[in-house]
């Protein structure tokens, strides 16, 4: 089942066209990683899909994002709802300096999502067991996040994210703050995520798209030059290019 759909898609940053035409049909409940060298685009794609990139004044977009069905860069869109249904987990923890608790009660409240005591509790209780979190926390949950290691400040980004329901979760270069032993954790847990959201993964660890990916689009100047299942990208590509990149002989 498709979930998301770039059509004709293109961003600019005021004259600079950073996205170029992406065409990308990415499918329900799998991981689609995007792969491609820094600088690329792969960011602002990702910021694309929930639209948190409309936060930049001077970015405008032309051609679509259709998911499950809806353009959501139609003008009828209302975009929180696009946020609430499209998470997104970035490079480095971004927690708010106030307690575990609250860093997932904040979200449950703005989006009126939940207000009262026991109904927070229970979601909270519940995304920090998605994540395997909650035995080390249940009892610091008054305490500041910012006391938990790297790797569980992620796994919090990420049970704020699953606390607000959505169907859709972006990874930003989740692992690119972590160690070798923390970032196999958050991979087996990305890989979990998979029986229930749709994945799409940015990375520039290509041994990470390989782990951990169903399908990989390969993206190099603003263009995705080539989409395949993640074992044919890294087996037998059909571009050259892709082959230079994945073996590493990709220069810029
Ligand atoms: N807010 C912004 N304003 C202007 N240029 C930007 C902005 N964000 C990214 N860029 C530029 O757009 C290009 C793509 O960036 P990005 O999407 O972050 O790539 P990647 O995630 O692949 O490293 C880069 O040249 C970057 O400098
Ligand atoms: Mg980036």
């Amino acid at each position: 089942m498709l979930k998301i759909k770039a059509n004709n898609f293109n961003l600019y940053y005021n004259d600079f066209h950073v996205l170029k035409n992406i065409n990308i049909d990415i499918e329900e409940k799998k991981i689609t990683a995007i792969i491609g060298p820094s600088g690329c685009g792969k960011s602002s794609f990702l910021k694309s899909i929930n639209r948190i990139n409309d936060i930049v004044e001077y970015m405008r977009v032309n051609g679509e994002i259709i998911i499950s069905g809806q353009n959501i860069y139609d003008k009828r869109v209302d975009v929180n709802s696009v946020r609430k249904n499209v998470g997104m987990v970035f490079q480095r923890p971004n927690l708010f300096p106030i307690s575990i608790y609250e860093n997932i009660s904040f979200g449950l409240k703005i989006n009126k999502i939940a207000n009262n005591k026991s109904t927070i509790m229970a979601i909270v209780e519940e995304s920090l067991s998605s994540v395997m979190l909650l035995h080390d926390v249940k009892d610091k949950l008054y305490k500041s996040a910012l006391l938990l290691t790297l790797e569980q400040q992620q796994r919090l980004c990420i049970a704020r994210v699953l606390a607000i329901n959505p169907q859709i979760i972006l990874f930003d270069e989740p692992c690119s703050s972590l160690d070798n032993v923390a970032t196999k954790k958050i991979e087996e847990l990305i890989m979990k995520l998979r029986e229930k959201y749709t994945v799409v993964l940015v990375t520039h660890n290509m041994q990470q798209a390989a782990r951990i990916s169903n399908d990989t689009a390969v993206m190099i100047c603003g263009r995705i030059i080539e989409f395949a299942s993640t074992e044919q990208i890294f087996t037998c590509p059909s571009k050259k290019e892709t082959e230079s990149y994945v073996t590493g002989r990709f220069m810029i």
